[in-house]
């Protein structure tokens, strides 16, 4: 396999080297706070004794995994902590693939990149299904494209890059399409702190044995450099994860896996209504913005991204690059994310300056 670099690399990069003030919209990583009580944590564990710099259990932290379990209302054997939800997505598409249940995965079109890269490198064939227009599942075409054939079906809510939360109706609907055709799916809630609705409800409430929950502290706790997430496997299923999880890895990080069970604890709700309360202004701010520049775009009802189209401006590469260039902005190419969205550019909003962003917008693409 070759390396490919991701595209979200590139356009940093080249952001990064224009000889121009340039806003990052690019990325995922949040720019708040990470709970103090991670921090006091992070402290506390220079000073322990050796053990503490060993090898922690393959799985994860016992005391990580029980609160993980006790919050997701589980039994503490189905989940496994993994380096970040990147890897527990990982698990669970190998898995998937793995029990002659075929090797194609339906994948929703916006996709997040990711996904149809892992399901190319485990020898599976994606079949991409595009989302209603707001983002929401179109149920019917999901049910057309699921087939004999069809080992996988992978949700993400909230989502990204449409910032739709989908209805537990509809993907218990999903889930039901997937046990006709022996499917498994994979639920990718990494951003269930960030529902703006109050309407999420995580797919872990229909009981299945069909359906694997991955998420991850990355967003939540705003420390993707920390790499842990989790997966939350039936019964049936953990096994597989837990070993191949250790023989990629031999274990996750144990200092991060400390301070995330520390701050699991200790920080109030608070903390997460505020992040909550920042995005929701900047998405009201950024898109007020948006109208000025005459665009179209997506309100996010969760996660932390924007879609935006502006007329005759499609989301290519190249007009990416024109708008780091003409108008100090950065954002993601539509064209990143399959094909259903390649006329937009994704905008993350996790940057204090996203209202500037969209001035900058706005001067550019109005009249
Ligand atoms: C939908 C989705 N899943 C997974 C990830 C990766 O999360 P983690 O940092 O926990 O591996 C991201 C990161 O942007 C994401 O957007």
């Amino acid at each position: 396999m070759e390396y490919e670099e991701p595209k979200f690399f590139h356009v940093m990069q080249y952001a990064a080297a224009a000889d121009r003030d340039v806003i990052d919209m690019v990325s995922g990583n949040p720019d708040w706070e990470p709970p103090a009580a991670l921090r006091e944590a992070l402290r506390e564990y220079a000073d322990l004794p050796p053990d503490a710099f060993q090898y922690p259990p393959s799985e994860g932290l016992l005391e990580l995994r029980e609160a993980i379990a006790e919050r997701r209302s589980v039994d503490v054997d189905r989940v496994v902590v993994t380096n970040g939800t990147g890897e527990a997505n990982y698990l669970a598409m190998a898995r998937a693939f793995d029990r002659d249940a075929g090797d194609e995965a339906v994948l929703l079109d916006p996709v997040y990149p990711y996904y149809p890269g892992k399901v190319d490198m485990l020898g599976g064939e994606a079949a991409l299904v595009p989302t209603e227009r707001d983002g929401g599942l179109d149920v019917a075409a999901i049910r057309e494209a699921a087939s004999a054939d069809t080992a996988l079906i992978v949700l993400n809510t909230p989502n990204n890059p449409t910032g739709a939360v989908y209805d537990l109706d509809a993907v218990r609907e999903v889930v039901e399409i997937a046990h006709a055709v022996d499917a498994l799916v994979l639920v990718d809630e990494v951003y269930d702190h960030f529902d703006q609705t109050g309407r999420f409800e995580s797919a872990l409430t229909l009981d299945s044995d069909r359906v694997i929950v991955t998420s991850g502290f990355s967003k939540s706790m705003a420390i993707t450099g920390f790499r842990v997430g989790y997966g939350i496997l039936p019964a049936g299923h953990v096994g597989d994860a837990k070993t191949r999880h250790m023989l990629v890895n031999v274990a996750g990080p144990r200092p991060s896996q400390y301070a995330v069970h520390h701050a699991l604890a200790e920080t109030p709700p608070e903390y997460y209504a505020e992040a909550r309360e920042l995005l929701a202004d900047r998405a009201d701010a950024f898109t007020d913005a948006l109208d000025a520049a005459g665009a179209e775009y997506s309100r996010p009802e969760g996660a932390f991204y924007v879609l935006a189209r502006f007329e005759g401006f499609p989301g290519t590469m190249a007009n990416v690059k024109r708008l780091v260039d003409e108008a100090g902005v950065a954002g993601m190419p539509g064209e990143a994310f399959g094909s259903a969205r390649d006329e937009w550019i994704r905008f993350a909003l996790v940057t204090p300056r996203a209202v500037e962003a969209a001035e900058r917008l706005a001067d550019y693409f109005g009249d």
